[in-house]
C-alpha cells in the first residue's frame, strides 16, 4: 500500500506529488492521457510550437513564479509596443493607447462601474466568497442583470461583461453570478488587475507553460504512470483503492486532482456524500476556441499596432501578439468564447477557418485572412476535460456549494486550478491548491 495516490498529471496534481516525494512520501501518480500536462500543452504544427492551453502569468502569481524559478525555467514578456484596436458595435476597428476609444458618457459608465466592482472586490475573500456578508443576495443574481442595476450604457456593460464572462469564465454575463464573478476578480487582486492586459497576460515561459509540468514529471520519474484512466474508487476512513483497467492500487490517501465535472467519470464506492456530488454538479466547463495564426512577418508592428484587439461585438473577441521570443515571423492569438462556440462549432473546419480568420480580418486588414499556419484548440471535444478554461458555478452555486466542494472525504482529497482561490482558474491556482493539498497529508497547516 503507497501513502498517497493521485489522480491526474495536470499542475494540481503533479506539484501535490512533488512536495509529498520531497517529504519522503512514497506516492503514485495515476494518468489516464499518454502525457503529462492536462489543460497545459505545447504542439508541433508545421516548423512552429503553438501553446494549445494555458500560456500567461502575471506578476502577482507568486506561487507559478516560485515554482519557474526553483524549476529554472525561463520567461520572455508579451510583446506590447504600439497601439491597441477596439472594434465599436458598427465593426469599426479604432486605435488607442490607454483608454477604450467610446463615447465619453460609455467611457464615464466604464470608470464607474469598474470603481464599484474594485471596492466589492476588495471586501470579497477569493478563498471564501461565501462568507462576504451580502454573498447570498449576489449570488442570486446573475452578473449581467447585476451590472444593467448599475448602469443603463448598454455598450458599458457589454465591455465589463466582457471581462469576466466571454474573457475569463467563458461563459455568457447572464449565466454565472455577480458573487462568481467578484470572486474572479479578487482572485486576481483586483477587478482592475483582471482588466489590465499588461498585468494578468504579462509573460510566458520559454518552451510554453507545458514545460512546468513536464519537469515536475521529470523530477518524479517512474512515480507517474500514463495511460491509466481511473474508473472506480472504493475508499473509508483510513484507506482507499483506486481501480483502472489492469491496475488496483492502495493508499492510505487518494487525491483526486481533476476538475469537478470530470470526476462524474469516476463511480465512488461507497457513494460520494450527496452535498459533494451537488457541489460537483453545480459546476459546469465555460467554452473557448483558442486560435492562433502564424504569418511570415508581424505586418501589424509595420503599422504601430501591438497587435492587442478587443471586440465585444467580434467573434474573435480579443486578439494578442504571441510572437514566440526570437521569432522574425508573426503569431496572433485570439479567442471565439461561449455562445459563439456554439455557433461556428456548427461549421466544417473550412468554413470556420474562414470565418475566424474574417474577424482577425476585421482587426488587421487582408492580410490577417492569408497565415502560413492555423491552428484552433477546443477542449470541450476531449472527455478528460471537457471545456475551458475552467468550471464554474451556476447561479446561487457558489453560497451553497462552494465550500462543500473544498472538504476532503474520508481518505480523499480534491482539488484542481477550478476550486483554487488566489489563481482561480490559472496554473497559479493549481499550484496553490496542489501544495495546501501536499499540506494537509503531511499534517501540516496550510
Ligand atoms: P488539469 O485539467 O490540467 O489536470 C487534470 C488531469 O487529470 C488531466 O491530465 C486529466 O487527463 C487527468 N484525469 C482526468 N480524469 C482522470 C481519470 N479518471 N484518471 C486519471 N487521470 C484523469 N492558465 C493560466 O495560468 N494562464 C493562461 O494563459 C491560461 N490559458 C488557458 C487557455 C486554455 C485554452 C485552457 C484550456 C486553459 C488555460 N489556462 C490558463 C488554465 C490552466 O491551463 C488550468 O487552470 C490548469 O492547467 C489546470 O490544472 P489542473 O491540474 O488543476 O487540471
Amino acid at each position: 500500500m503507497h501513502d498517497v495516490v493521485i489522480v491526474g498529471a495536470g499542475v494540481t496534481g503533479l506539484t501535490a506529488a512533488w512536495r509529498l516525494a520531497e517529504a519522503g512520501r512514497d506516492v503514485v501518480v495515476l494518468e489516464a492521457r499518454d502525457r503529462v500536462g492536462g489543460r497545459l500543452l505545447t504542439e508541433r504544427h508545421g516548423p512552429a510550437d503553438f501553446e494549445m492551453g494555458g500560456q500567461w502569468l502575471a506578476p502577482d502569481q507568486t506561487a507559478l513564479l516560485a515554482l519557474l524559478d526553483e524549476l529554472g525555467l525561463p520567461t520572455f514578456a508579451r510583446y506590447r509596443t504600439g497601439q491597441s484596436l477596439y472594434l465599436d458595435k458598427a465593426g469599426v476597428a479604432r486605435r488607442f493607447d490607454d483608454e477604450l476609444p467610446v463615447p465619453e458618457a460609455t467611457a464615464v459608465a466604464i470608470e464607474t462601474l469598474t470603481k464599484a466592482l474594485d471596492a466589492l472586490t476588495a471586501e470579497v475573500d477569493p478563498q471564501r466568497p461565501w462568507n462576504h456578508p451580502d454573498a447570498e443576495r449576489l449570488d442570486r443574481i446573475s452578473f449581467r442583470a447585476w451590472l444593467e442595476q448599475q448602469c443603463d450604457d448598454e455598450e458599458a456593460c457589454d465591455n465589463i461583461a466582457l471581462y469576466i464572462g466571454p474573457a475569463m469564465l467563458t461563459k455568457p454575463a447572464h449565466a454565472f453570478s455577480a458573487l462568481q464573478a467578484l470572486q474572479m476578480a479578487a482572485s486576481a487582486g483586483s477587478f482592475s488587475n483582471l482588466v489590465d492586459a499588461d498585468f494578468i497576460l504579462d509573460r510566458r515561459v520559454a518552451g510554453g507553460l507545458q514545460s512546468v509540468s513536464l519537469a515536475l514529471a521529470e523530477r518524479l520519474r517512474e512515480r507517474v504512470r500514463l495511460g491509466v484512466d481511473v474508473e472506480h474508487v472504493d475508499w473509508d476512513e483510513h484507506s482507499a483503492t483506486v481501480h483502472a483497467a489492469g491496475a488496483v492500487v492502495g493508499a492510505r490517501q487518494v487525491v483526486l486532482a481533476v476538475p469537478p465535472p470530470v470526476l462524474r467519470r469516476i463511480r465512488f464506492s461507497p457513494g460520494l456524500p450527496a452535498e459533494r456530488r451537488m457541489a460537483q454538479d453545480h459546476q459546469s466547463f465555460g467554452l473557448v476556441i483558442k486560435v492562433q495564426a502564424a504569418y511570415e512577418t508581424p505586418f501589424w508592428r509595420e503599422q504601430g499596432l501591438s497587435g492587442t484587439g478587443f471586440g465585444p461585438y467580434q467573434l474573435v473577441h480579443e486578439v494578442y501578439d504571441n510572437t514566440p521570443e526570437g521569432d522574425d515571423r508573426g503569431f496572433l492569438v485570439g479567442f471565439v468564447s461561449d455562445v459563439n462556440v456554439d455557433s461556428v462549432d456548427r461549421l466544417d473546419e473550412v468554413a470556420r477557418r474562414a470565418r475566424v480568420l474574417g474577424s482577425l480580418a476585421a482587426y488587421f486588414g487582408d492580410a490577417a485572412r492569408d497565415p502560413v499556419h492555423y491552428v484552433e484548440s477546443d477542449w470541450q471535444h476531449q472527455e478528460l476535460t471537457g471545456g475551458a478554461y475552467g468550471s464554474t458555478f451556476d447561479l446561487g452555486g457558489l453560497s451553497r456549494y462552494g465550500e462543500a466542494l473544498l472538504r476532503p472525504v474520508g481518505a480523499l482529497e480534491f482539488g484542481s486550478s477550478d476550486v483554487a482561490g488566489h489563481g482561480f482558474l490559472h496554473v497559479d491556482g493549481a499550484i496553490r491548491v496542489g501544495e495546501e493539498i501536499a499540506a494537509r497529508v503531511l499534517g501540516r497547516t496550510p
